[in-house]
């Protein structure tokens, strides 16, 4: 008995004394309750290996953490999974970059682990789940980190009990797109605790509300790419610890009060619609190491001296606002030395004296200012072996000895008033643009000492000579574009089978010969322009080997004989635009070549945005004929297709295999000598835009199908042998006479009357029409069809807009842009089911 007692006693003693330290040493307690909480939060997920790939990217370590939960381990020493030592309790989840798919709705067990302090489920793909309100009782929760759960991944509204977290010193809510939500109207109970707030790329609306005063100990806030607006409370910048905020890409708007956190290391304001003067207590921010005001509209004079005593500022963009860089006490203020990153594009800078001490810079961006004359030297001898970046487009410089940078890889001198040869850049030089200026002169052998190019835009010059033989071996180019110069000769004859080539503009040269067939090395090209030169071959069949081919202009020169493709293999499987117009190929139309083109056979419904040929530096650019008017297209939408065989000497039937071409925007067959019935199969060309058979020997009936083209702006069948009755529907009535002029017996509207349905009791007689008025109508029409985003001729519309724009200022045109964008959008939801004319609709105009 005593024994017992002892022995009881003992282990009483043992428990005392050696259990904390035990505890101490072994893996934490699992408490049943957690472990089984967590499997059961477990079988409601799956892993998915192609989820979370991000997270590579941004050098995240991925991989399924979950696969190691189960019964053989502590449940504390699962991955991602710390218990508090004391109770047991899970205190913190963290599955970041966990490659988990599935839901959480407001019943799963995850709410259960009502103790957690840091939960993290960044970078998964919860497709469809809403955010539960029961975010809002972890009442001990400091981290929450729900970020980049995005594609349809989390959506709905964000519980406002989030934001009343009472510990919260860390939520990241970014990168979830469909995720909506505004700031509490009223008590905020999360303001005091909170340090960091990260809802860039979400969906926020509203207002910043003014009780931000409250968040005194908030140092980084980012709420970036929002659709928030009304003003930024002055309170926001008085925050006693802010040292980050990210503003940008709002709809921010009013003037800015006075910075008065000294302590700001960044700020981002870029993009929003502030107004008024830059306030001057930014000179006041001595730790101020990054400041972007771009895009917004500030205005006024703003002085150097602003930004002089700013020691550690490394980044200063102001860029495309309304304001005047002034430096009224030219001698003493300079900009600081610590600057790596500068933009002040349209700025009205006239000089550039503040760069002087400058002398770090690694990026300069001065284009669209009032630069004038000749670049001094100082402005390179400071700082050849630092500058990487130099743009300076879109100024008035006349002239440029040399460039005697060593370290630049990027040189943009495009649309200045530059004489004399061309300049010739450093050996590090991977973009060079040089389009648009006055150069003369022969293009210099050294050229092929850049063998980092990788694109060379000398496009709208004079230069004259020949094409250096040697760009066919520069392996990393990717942009050769010297359209509209003075070059003679023939085309470099060799392209190294390593090429990285994959847009070649030659258009608008006297280029003679062949066209070389070493170009079918070059299995990246996806634009080839030759367009108004003088070569003399027959059609390059070989380019139809191109896999990345998508467009073909080899309008007006002296190309000859008939097309024959092979009728096997996959040729032509990218190409959008074909023009061969103004040459002289005979025979039949190419039957075999149309049974390719599998890009004009579908429509990409997928597409929810359109997207252009090119990347962020490079836009490709061509010309085009659209009813007699030759325009440059500054940007080649993807969804833009034409196909262009007129003026040639084509013959025969027009096969009705071409009404498989469903994606066609533009055709244009006219003045060849083509005979037959129009095929009915054209009424397929739904989206067909522009249609041209004028001139030919077509005849028989326009047939009836063609009536159900809706998209269609421009119909020109006139100067054939048409008879019979003009179809009647839809977009056919909005067609003037001239479209059907010249031929042997059209009848009903809008030529005569007749053909028994009375549409119309005008009487016309066949002239032609003022060709003035109708191309202003044209373009009218297109603007108008463009701009309201409904009816026919959009796309054309908006390719002649970008046109129009391109000289002004690219702010706007980033803006319109943006809008046209969103607007071909909507234009594409509605389209379905739709059956108006936008002729008619303008009429409410
Ligand atoms: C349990 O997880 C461990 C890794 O933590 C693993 O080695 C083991 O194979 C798993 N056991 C079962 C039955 O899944
Ligand atoms: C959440 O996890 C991701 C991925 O591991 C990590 O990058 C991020 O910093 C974590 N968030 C927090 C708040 O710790
Ligand atoms: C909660 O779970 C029950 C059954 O487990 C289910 O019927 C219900 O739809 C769930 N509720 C939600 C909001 O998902
Ligand atoms: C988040 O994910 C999207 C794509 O899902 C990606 O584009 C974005 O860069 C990611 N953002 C971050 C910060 O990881
Ligand atoms: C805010 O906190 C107070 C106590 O600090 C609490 O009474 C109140 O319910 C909280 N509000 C919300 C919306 O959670
Ligand atoms: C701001 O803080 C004060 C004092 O802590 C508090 O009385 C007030 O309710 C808070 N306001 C909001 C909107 O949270
Ligand atoms: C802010 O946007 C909302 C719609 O989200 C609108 O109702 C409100 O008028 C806007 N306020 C300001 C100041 O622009
Ligand atoms: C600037 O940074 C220094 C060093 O981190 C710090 O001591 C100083 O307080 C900061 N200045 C302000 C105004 O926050
Ligand atoms: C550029 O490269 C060429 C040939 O490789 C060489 O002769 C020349 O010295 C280089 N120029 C500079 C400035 O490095
Ligand atoms: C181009 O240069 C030639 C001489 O090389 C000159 O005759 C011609 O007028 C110039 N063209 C333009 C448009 O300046
Ligand atoms: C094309 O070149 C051939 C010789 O290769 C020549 O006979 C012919 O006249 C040329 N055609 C034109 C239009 O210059
Ligand atoms: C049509 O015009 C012709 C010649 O201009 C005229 O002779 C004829 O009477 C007109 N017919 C009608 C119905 O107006």
């Amino acid at each position: 008995m005593l024994n017992r007692a002892y022995t009881q006693f003992s282990f009483f003693l043992f428990l005392c004394f050696c259990l904390p330290s035990f505890s101490s040493s072994i893996p934490h307690p699992c408490r049943k309750d957690q472990s089984a909480t967590l499997l059961k939060f477990k079988r409601t997920l799956s892993v998915d290996p192609s989820v979370s790939e991000d997270c590579d990217e941004y050098g995240k370590e991925r991989y399924p953490k979950t696969s190691s939960w189960n019964m053989s381990r502590d449940c504390c020493s699962w991955d991602g999974v710390i218990c508090d030592e004391m109770t047991g309790h899970v205190i913190d989840l963290d599955l970041g970059c966990s490659q988990l798919v599935g839901t959480i709705d407001s019943n799963s067990s995850l709410f259960q682990l009502s103790h957690l302090q840091r939960l993290n489920l960044s970078y998964n793909g919860f497709y469809g789940s809403h955010i539960s309100p029961k975010f809002g009782r972890f009442s001990s929760l400091t981290h929450l980190d729900l970020s980049n759960s995005s594609f349809t991944g989390l959506y709905g509204i964000i519980p406002e009990s989030i934001f009343h977290l009472p510990n919260l010193e860390t939520l990241d809510l970014s990168y979830n797109d469909q995720l909506s939500g505004s700031f509490p109207k009223t008590k905020w109970n999360s303001s005091a605790s909170l340090m960091k707030l990260d809802l860039s790329f979400v969906t926020f609306s509203g207002n910043l509300p003014e009780y931000l005063s409250n968040f005194t100990r908030i140092e980084d806030l980012n709420l970036k790419r929002n659709f928030l607006n009304g003003s930024i409370p002055s309170s926001m910048l008085s925050l006693p610890s802010l040292r980050k905020v990210v503003l940008s890409g709002n709809y921010f708007s009013g003037q800015l009060e006075d910075f008065k956190s000294n302590s700001l290391v960044w700020i981002d304001l870029r993009n929003n619609q502030l107004q008024g003067q830059v306030p001057k207590s930014i000179q006041n921010l001595e730790n101020l190491t990054t400041l972007d005001l771009s895009f917004d509209n500030f205005s006024g004079n703003v002085d150097i001296s602003l930004f002089s005593n700013l020691k550690h500022l490394w980044y200063l963009s102001l860029s495309y606002n309304n304001i005047s860089l002034i430096n009224e006490k030219e001698v003493e203020f300079t900009l600081p030395e610590s600057l790596e990153r500068l933009e002040l594009a349209a700025c009205e800078v006239t000089k550039i004296e503040f760069l002087r001490s400058a002398k770090q810079l690694e990026e300069l961006d001065l284009s669209n200012n009032k630069l004038q004359g000749r670049v001094p030297d100082w402005a390179w001898s400071n700082r050849m072996f630092s500058l990487k970046s130099l743009i300076l487009s879109h100024n008035m410089l006349t002239s440029i000895d040399s460039i005697p940078l060593q370290s630049v890889e990027i040189i943009d001198l495009r649309s200045n008033l530059l004489q004399g040869s061309l300049p010739n850049p450093g050996n590090s030089t991977r973009l060079f643009f040089i389009s648009q200026n006055n150069l003369i002169g022969e293009i210099p052998l050294s050229i092929c000492n850049l063998r980092l190019l990788k694109v060379l835009d000398l496009a709208r010059n004079n230069l004259t000579g020949e094409i250096p033989e040697c760009l066919g071996d520069i392996i990393h180019l990717e942009v050769l574009d010297m359209h509209r110069n003075n070059l003679s000769g023939s085309l470099p004859a060799t392209f190294i089978t390593e090429s990285s080539l994959r847009s070649f503009n030659l258009h608008d040269n006297k280029l003679k010969g062949k066209i070389p067939q070493s170009l079918a090395n070059c299995k990246e090209l996806q634009v080839v322009d030759l367009g108004d030169n003088q070569l003399n071959d027959t059609f390059p069949m070989w380019s139809g080997a191109l896999p990345k081919l998508q467009v073909l202009i080899l309008r007006s020169n002296k190309l000859h004989g008939s097309i024959r493709t092979s009728r096997i293999g996959n040729m032509f499987p990218k190409l959008r635009i074909i023009d061969l117009s103004y040459n002289a190929f005979s025979g039949i139309l190419p039957v075999s070549l149309f049974q390719h083109l599998k890009a004009m056979r579908t429509i990409d419904q997928t597409k929810k945005l359109p997207a252009y040929l090119g990347d962020r530096y490079y836009h490709d650019s061509i010309t085009i004929a659209t009813k007699g008017l030759k325009l440059e297209l500054v940007r080649i939408l993807t969804i833009y297709t034409t196909i262009d065989l007129s003026s040639n000497k084509f013959e025969g039937h027009i096969p009705h295999i071409m009404g498989d071409f469903i994606a066609l925007r533009v055709l244009n067959l006219s003045h060849n000598a083509l005979e037959g019935h129009i095929p009915p199969s054209l009424g397929s060309l739904s989206v067909v835009e522009s249609f041209d058979l004028s001139f030919n020997q077509l005849s028989g009936e326009i047939p009836q199908q063609l009536a159900s083209l809706t998209s269609l702006a421009f119909l020109n069948l006139s100067y054939n042998h048409l008879r019979g009755c003009i179809p009647q529907g839809a977009q056919f009535s909005t067609f003037e006479k001239y479209s059907y002029g010249g031929n042997d017996g059209l009848r009903g509207f809008p030529v005569s009357k007749g053909c028994g349905n009375g549409v119309s009791e005008t009487n016309y007689t066949e002239s032609a029409v003022d060709d003035e008025e109708s191309n202003s109508e044209f373009w009218s029409d297109f603007w108008k069809a463009a701009l309201m985003g409904y009816g026919s001729g959009l796309c054309i519309g908006l390719s002649i807009i970008y046109f129009m724009i391109s000289t002004g200022n690219p702010k706007w045109l980033a803006r319109i842009i943006e809008a046209l964008e969103y607007m071909i959008m909507v234009r594409q939801r509605k389209k379905q089911g739709r059956k108006g004319n936008y002729r008619r609709r303008n009429n409410h105009f």
